[in-house]
């Protein structure tokens, strides 16, 4: 059914779709008779052989719903109702800003893909922690930190800690997001030259806001198109700020292979096209860094197979977002059952025997 639908939807720009899917998400999430519809329609039954532990906080299984889906903080109920473990909201910037002109989103359905150019368009942080404060109990929610547009990338810090200092009490993780694609020269972000003092000074930001208690967990989202040794500079700085992870990965520039008439825009590419880089990464990661860093991946996450590979290369969580637009609301569902089948061929009884070993 949701194929038919998706292809009738198809002919439409894809960001009135998205915005029009996400406000019908808002009402039901928040009506309990449909909330209870979308659970039993799309939901994950609660399962402990899928339950992970990563930074210390239990998820009832590893897959969330990755940044820039949920933008505005709009469906937390309904996201919990689809079957997501945590989602990550965002990316929100400190002030408002319309983001790239439309459209800017840009549907590759025989690549499995997305390409997009959104350039973190939002009502800015005020909104977002309105939104934030009447969240739901129940699913972990973490907010993506990004600068604006045209804040210069000297005073990035400034932004990034602002946005901080303003949601901690309101979400569970924060993501640092210096990988987009779609902010000009957010990128850079990645180099020594700057990351080194923007960790040290988030690091620093979040041991005040936590007084006595522990810090919320800082994470790093990172770009699939850094080479080697600049991944391995971020992870190095990661350690030695304690951050508690990694995000891998944002969409890339990379364009390799693709069919879809679409492949000439401008933007980030995610899907089916950056699973495999994505899951190296984390592998690589995981080889440099041991069990010191939480890693989250993220890329062209579409079934059980694929989440079975991200956590099997050293992944504590996976987060999707296109797998999600061409699977529809039974996703997370479909994916977990997926999982669940690989674990028994594998001979893995729980996901605590091997995440994040
Ligand atoms: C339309 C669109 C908007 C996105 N916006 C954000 C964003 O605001 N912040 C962010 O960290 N990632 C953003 N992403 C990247 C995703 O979170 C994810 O890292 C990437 O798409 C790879 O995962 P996927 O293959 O499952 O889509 C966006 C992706 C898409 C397709």
């Amino acid at each position: 059914m949701y194929r038919a639908l998706y292809r009738l939807l198809a002919r439409l720009d894809a960001e009135t779709i998205h915005d029009g899917v996400v406000a019908g998400l808002r009402t039901a999430g928040k009506a309990p008779p449909l909330r209870a519809a979308l659970r039993a329609l799309c939901g994950v039954p609660a399962d402990d052989a899928l339950a992970v532990t990563a930074f210390g906080v239990r998820f009832a299984h590893p897959l969330g719903l990755a940044g820039g889906f949920d933008k505005h903080a709009d469906m937390l109920h309904a996201a919990a109702a689809l079957g997501f473990a945590h989602i990550e909201v965002g990316t929100v910037t400190p002030r408002p800003q319309p983001g790239n002109p439309r459209p800017r989103i840009f549907r590759l359905p025989e690549d499995g893909a997305l390409i997009n150019r959104m350039g973190f368009p939002g009502a800015g942080v005020e909104a977002l922690t309105k939104r934030l404060e009447r969240r739901p109990a129940g699913l972990p929610a973490w907010v993506s930190l990004g600068k604006n547009k045209d804040t210069p990338l000297g005073d990035a810090g400034r932004d990034y800690t602002l946005l901080l200092e303003r949601l901690y009490p309101h979400a569970d993780a924060f993501t640092i997001n210096i990988s987009s694609p779609n902010t000009p020269e957010l990128r850079r972000l990645q180099t020594r030259e700057y990351l080194s003092d923007l960790l040290a000074g988030l690091r620093e930001t979040a041991a005040r806001l936590a007084g006595n208690a522990p810090p919320k967990p800082l994470l790093v989202k990172i770009a699939p198109d850094l080479d080697w040794a600049e991944i391995e500079t971020v992870a190095e700085l990661a350690l030695q700020h304690g951050l508690a992870g990694i995000v891998a990965t944002n969409t890339t520039l990379a364009r390799d292979g693709l069919r879809g008439p679409a492949r000439g825009e401008t933007g980030g590419l995610s899907g089916k096209p950056l699973r495999a880089r994505s899951t190296e990464i984390i592998r690589h990661l995981r080889g440099g860094c041991g069990d010191r860093l939480t890693l989250v991946g993220v890329g062209g996450v579409f079934d059980g197979d694929d989440i079975w590979d991200k956590l099997a290369a050293g992944a504590s969580l996976v987060q999707a977002y296109t797998g999600f637009i061409y699977e529809g609301p039974t996703f997370a569902r479909k994916a977990l059952r997926g999982l669940k089948r690989r674990m028994q061929a594998e001979g893995v009884a729980s996901l605590a025997e091997m995440v994040g070993r």
